[in-house]
């Protein structure tokens, strides 16, 4: 079976890897070159454990290729972006551009028998309209299998997550659906859930929003303390010995391309009846301008007070703990934003080593040269560290506790 797998990042290149490894021959295709050939080189281009060795296996066994260009295939799986439209609107928007741009390039190859697989996080509908724009550039679907299996792995997890996470299959009709878990079924050990396309495409944006939701809570909760001077950690931690409750942590705010992307495709198709959903996308960045307006405020008691503007580290630059990722990153925006405004800024972020805007500074250095330390990711190096009692701390994420 050939399998033909659209867009070679996060989710298409460990899953090219892993069919290929599993006897399947890819061919796996990107619109950059630099990405095909570092591929090809049986090499990688982004970071995640294991992966390296998947691909450097698949690409020696001659079971993957990589390529600007589709081929003919008995399989195709689209992994392209699916990020939304930010400005000029009051909502953020679904950006479905490059599934529609993937679906047209598979067009041509596209024959009866063959199943085309949307695993691209997706607004609802978005798997019937990969079928339209087939049939729109001559593809007859009578007899084509067209699904959405969204993908659920967590990054620094994803070859293990790919093989064990239980997966749903919503096709276009009852016959595409079945021969789509079928095929997962051949890889996937966890459980391959049947329904339909709309259904898969809301659950994936559901898990994702049912998070925002629980986050937003979380951190409205966090400034509700900070104004009554108590401390959210031990209320939080009071509060889930209840049996039935279960509050997340607090943190800057809400990033990375799911949770802080995901809600908006339900909202603004949703907007009078996704009330709760939009709210909560707004308390979380909210929490990330009350961040930036409490370090500014501590900013300035302690210029009055030293008449001397201070030097703030800010810790943590990562959308989550122990990660490189900076997309949609609250504690990258609340550094830059903080630097925008003239103030003395010493970026850290342990798993970075260069970056193009500022240079990042090691954290104990940070710690040793600034007046104020705001902690905004929970990363394991700041946990432990010892701090001048004398210097102001800022712990927006709960690393010291
Ligand atoms: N990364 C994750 O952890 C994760 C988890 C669950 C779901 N998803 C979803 O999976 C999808 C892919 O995400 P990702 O993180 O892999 O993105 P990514 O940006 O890492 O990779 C996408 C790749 O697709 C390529 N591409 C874009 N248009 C193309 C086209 N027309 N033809 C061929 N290649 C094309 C890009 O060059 C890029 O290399 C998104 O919808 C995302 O929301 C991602």
């Amino acid at each position: 079976m050939k399998v033909c797998v659209i867009g070679l990042g996060y989710i298409g290149l460990p899953t090219a890897a892993l069919l290929a490894n599993r006897g399947y021959d890819v061919h796996g295709v990107d619109i950059v070159q630099d990405v095909v050939d570092t591929i090809n080189q049986g090499k990688i281009h982004i970071v995640e454990p294991d992966l390296d060795t998947f691909v450097h296996a698949a690409v020696n066994s001659g079971k993957l290729k990589a390529d600007t260009k589709p081929t003919k295939a008995d399989i195709f799986i689209i992994a392209v972006p699916t990020p939304f439209h930010k400005s000029g609107y009051d909502i953020p928007t679904p950006n479905i551009d490059y599934v529609i741009s993937a679906t047209k390039s598979i067009a041509p190859y596209v024959k009866e028998g063959n199943i085309v697989i949307l695993e691209s996080t997706s607004p609802v509908g978005t798997t019937e309209k990969v079928a339209e724009v087939l049939q729109e550039n001559g593809v007859n679907t009578d007899n084509v299998y067209i699904a959405h299996c969204p993908e659920r792995v967590l990054p620094g997890k994803i070859m293990t997550e790919l093989v064990e996470n239980d997966r749903i299959v919503g096709g276009i009709n009852k016959k595409s659906t079945k021969k789509t878990a079928e095929f997962y079924r051949s890889f996937v050990t966890g459980e391959v859930l049947e329904t339909d396309s709309k259904t898969a495409e809301l659950c994936k944006l559901t898990e994702n929003s049912f998070r925002d939701v629980n986050i937003a809570f979380a951190n409205e909760l966090s400034i509700i303390c900070d104004k009554y001077g108590i401390d959210v950690w031990e209320l939080r931690e009071l509060a889930n010995r209840h049996p039935r409750v279960n509050i997340l942590y607090p943190g800057v705010g809400v990033g990375g391309h799911c949770i802080a992307v995901d809600p908006w495709f339900i909202v603004s198709d949703n907007k009078d009846e996704a009330k709760l959903i939009k709210t909560a996308r707004v308390v979380n960045n909210y929490k990330t301008e009350w961040v930036i307006e409490k370090i500014k405020n501590e900013a300035l008691k302690f210029e009055m007070e030293n008449k001397k503007k201070p030097k703030i580290a800010c810790m943590g630059l990562a959308f989550k703990p122990d990660i490189d990722d900076l997309r949609e990153s609250p504690a990258l925006y609340i550094t830059r934003r903080l630097i925008n405004e003239n103030l003395d800024i010493l970026p850290v972020e342990p798993n970075i080593e260069k970056f193009d805007e500022f240079r990042i500074i090691d954290y104990t250095n940070a710690i040793h040269n600034a007046d104020i330390i705001v902690f905004l990711v929970a990363h394991k190096e700041f946990k432990n560290l010892e701090i001048d009692k004398n210097k102001k701390v800022l712990d927006f994420c709960g690393v010291l506790k």
